[in-house]
């Protein structure tokens, strides 16, 4: 396996290789004349995209360790044209790829088993099956990075389900570890805070509507060991939205019992046009199988149309690399923001460990305005704007931006934001960095 822990100071070549490849950098004598174009960007995103010339390349070579990951696994898995046949009815046996899928999936992130299913009708969905798998009445579960994301709190019984058949109706308690001061985890409090009925922890990997930081992969193999020598039945799952391919290791390599996660975002590849997955041990994605399911069918059955199937595969493959952009794109919002004053998380330059680069804008009106400059430079439905309201699994009232070519996907250019203090724009995705620099521009003349 290619380890890449800190992608950024692993390859330090500012100073010794020449620039070839910034578009905007590119010395005339390298293009011919006829090439030769004006420049696409406002002068904020010229500056900062030589000012990341590195952080780039250290990205690039990212995409090349997981993309070889990604090759292996469908190498092993024997992937062919005939995997991409789908199939109907009951899907039984291997079902038009499903297996080849489920076995390369598991390969990839360092799980014993994977269940990736268009039945998934998104993260939330994939992230409820695996907590009900793991939990029975009478456990205890534990969100150890604070407050979960905000559609999880009708599942956990946080918010009121109207007796829809919360975690908390069926008898399962639920206790959060606060965040430290500095936004990470408080690994004094977590040290005593698993009881013998915490039967599961709950760790969310991205920031979601949090001005947090983002867990890196090795500080959640050090929560799951602190967890664990509490109380070693204790199972751990973790939230893996926006964090896939993100890093070189995935949860289940430092430990996680179970992961879940959307197809909308990192791991569909910006091409998977629905669905979820869940990773992990073989009991645990049994046990989540059986939720999506039933007892007794598991794994082994539910249909997928084949252009669905073949979309999965492709979308998995490119995943990496639209993860790369996405990166890409994350730290070029941080550089241009920052430069003009606004508050960012993650810093810029520093490492990444989700999509996700928030920007915090201080009003109603300039978090409308941003995601209004979002969606009219988006190529689907640019006409179109975006309207603060009420979405299902949210209490808050949310905007999002989403012109893109799935709805809500948010592997490709997204932006979205709880219309709340401190009035947060949370921004992702992107098929290729420049679409980001190209919005940018529209942003600034906004703000
Ligand atoms: C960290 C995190 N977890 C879960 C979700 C829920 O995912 P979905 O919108 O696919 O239900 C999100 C959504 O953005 C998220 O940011």
């Amino acid at each position: 396996m290619c380890i890449v822990s800190n992608f950024i100071s692993a390859y330090p070549i500012r100073a010794s290789t020449p620039i070839v490849t910034s578009p905007l950098s590119i010395p005339l004598n390298v293009i011919n004349a006829h090439q030769a174009i004006a420049n696409p960007f406002v002068p904020e995103v010229v500056k900062a995209v030589d000012a990341l010339h590195s952080e780039f390349r250290a990205v690039d070579n990212l995409v090349a360790c997981n993309t070889t990951r990604v090759l292996k696994a469908f190498q092993n898995a024997r992937v062919g044209s005939h995997h991409f046949g789908g199939s109907t009815g009951y899907g039984h046996d291997e079902a038009g790829g499903r297996g080849a899928l489920d076995q390369a999936f598991a390969e990839i992130f360092g799980a014993e088993s994977a269940i990736v299913r268009s039945q998934f009708f998104s993260g939330t969905h994939a992230i409820t099956c695996a907590l009900f798998a793991l939990l029975r009445p009478g456990d205890e579960l534990l969100a150890v990075a604070g407050a979960p994301y905000d559609t999880l709190e009708e599942v956990l019984g946080k918010r009121d389900s109207g007796g829809l058949g919360s975690l908390q109706d069926f008898g399962v308690k639920y206790r959060e570890v606060p965040l430290a001061e500095d936004g990470g985890l408080d690994w004094n409090a977590l040290m005593s805070s698993v009881k013998p009925k915490t039967k599961c922890a709950l760790i969310q990997r991205s920031c979601g509507y949090s001005w947090r930081q983002s867990l890196s992969v090795n500080d959640i193999g050090r929560a799951i060991k602190i967890i664990k020598k509490q109380n070693p039945s204790c199972s751990v799952m973790v939230d893996n939205c926006y964090g896939e391919f993100v890093e070189s290791i995935e949860p289940p390599m430092v430990g996680a019992d179970l992961i879940a996660g959307s197809l909308i975002k990192n791991p569909g590849g910006t091409i998977a046009p629905c669905g979820g997955y869940i990773a992990g041990k073989q009991k645990c994605v049994d046990a989540a199988a059986a939720r999506l399911s039933a007892p007794g069918l598991g794994v082994d059955c539910g249909s997928t149309p084949g252009d669905i199937m073949r979309a999965f595969f492709q979308g998995l493959f490119l995943s990496p690399q639209m993860v790369g952009e996405a990166i890409k794109g994350s730290f070029l919002i941080a550089e241009v923001l920052a430069s003009k004053g606004y508050k960012v998380q993650p810093l810029p330059r520093v490492p990444r460990s989700d999509t996700v680069q928030a920007v915090q804008l201080g009003s109603r009106e300039h978090l409308l305005a941003f995601c209004e400059a979002v969606q009219r430079s988006s190529p689907v439905g640019s006409y179109t704007k975006p309207v603060a309201g009420a979405t299902p699994g949210y209490a808050s009232e949310v905007i999002f931006a989403d012109g893109t070519f799935i709805d809500g996907s948010t592997s490709e250019l997204s932006c979205d934001g709880p219309l709340r203090e401190p009035f947060a724009v949370f921004c992702q995705g992107g098929t290729h960095w420049t679409q980001w620099g190209l919005v940018l521009g529209e942003v600034l003349k906004s703000l």
